[in-house]
């Protein structure tokens, strides 16, 4: 067995000794948007730097802990905070909780994000469910040998957000009448905000929003076969009349005012698959 397999299979054992039930559900919770984790009911929390191989959050705003629980009647994993490419982390790293999840027997992967908005019709506070990314100078977490226990060495990309989950979500928020956009995700690597330059770059090749996670997470469940539906808060605006500056503290303000219909969004879609 590759040393990367060996690894994935000590971490999985070592989770598998405090849960032996199956969620075919996981969920990772961006910044700031830790809070659906209080809807859930708690079977049990590890925090990430008991798990072998885990890689430990760094970022203010984040909870570093993987939760198994119930959302909506159903067995979750719960990553309360993800590992940044831009804290140190190979995209290998980043991809390595998605992995373990994965062996866990997780096939629906919900991922929630702050980001940056480009496209001119957004506000500060809206939704946008993601049908597509730009992936703009991410590093693919693919690289390498490619494990074939996983998947296959060059996964097609053409629908990497399930649009079975996306029409069920544009129903549930329309139910709940929470206004949603749907939009194209840029992955950039940060941890600098975009000068405007680049938030104008972005909009003309396509991105509604740009963010510092979420490309990687989803390449690496599109490899090993899972199904991702993704969500973005609108945290501040890239494409904006006013000279004002964007701070980390803003965003997670943003992202921290918007969660409630989030979380809604998540614990129905949950209760629905
Ligand atoms: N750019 C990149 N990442 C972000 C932003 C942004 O404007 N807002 C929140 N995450």
């Amino acid at each position: 067995m590759s040393e990367k397999m060996q690894q994935l299979r000590e971490t999985v054992a070592y989770i598998r000794k405090y849960v032996s039930a199956e969620a075919g559900t996981g969920i990772i919770l961006g910044s700031g948007l830790g809070n659906l984790s209080n809807e859930i009911k708690v079977e049990i929390e590890i925090p990430y730097n008991d798990i072998p191989h885990f890689p430990v959050s760094t970022v203010k705003g984040h909870k570093g802990k993987l939760i198994f629980g119930e959302l909506g009647g159903q067995k979750v994993w719960v990553m309360g905070g993800r590992f940044h490419f831009y804290e140190g982390y190979t995209a290998e790293q980043v991809a390595f909780p998605v992995r373990v999840m994965r062996l866990l027997g997780v096939h629906t992967l919900l991922l929630s994000n702050a980001a940056g908005g480009v496209n001119k019709a957004f506000k500060v506070g809206d939704l946008m469910i993601i049908n597509d990314h730009i992936s703009l100078f991410t590093v693919n977490p693919l690289l390498g040998k490619n494990e074939d226990e996983l998947g296959t060495r060059f996964p097609d990309m053409s629908e990497p957000y399930n649009k079975g989950l996306i029409k069920k979500a544009k129903e549930i928020a329309a139910a709940n009448k929470i206004e949603i956009h749907e939009g194209v995700y840029t992955g950039v690597t940060g941890p600098t905000f975009e000068t405007r330059a680049e938030y104008k770059l972005i909009s003309i090749v396509g991105g509604d929003v740009v963010g510092m996670s979420t490309v990687q997470e989803t390449i690496a469940a599109i490899h090993c076969g899972m199904q991702v539906f993704a969500v973005s808060v609108v945290t501040d605006l890239g494409i904006r009349e006013e000279e004002n500056v964007i701070t980390h503290e803003e965003v997670l303000q943003a992202a921290k005012d918007a969660e409630p219909k989030l979380t809604l969004l998540f614990t129905e879609l949950v209760k629905s698959l």
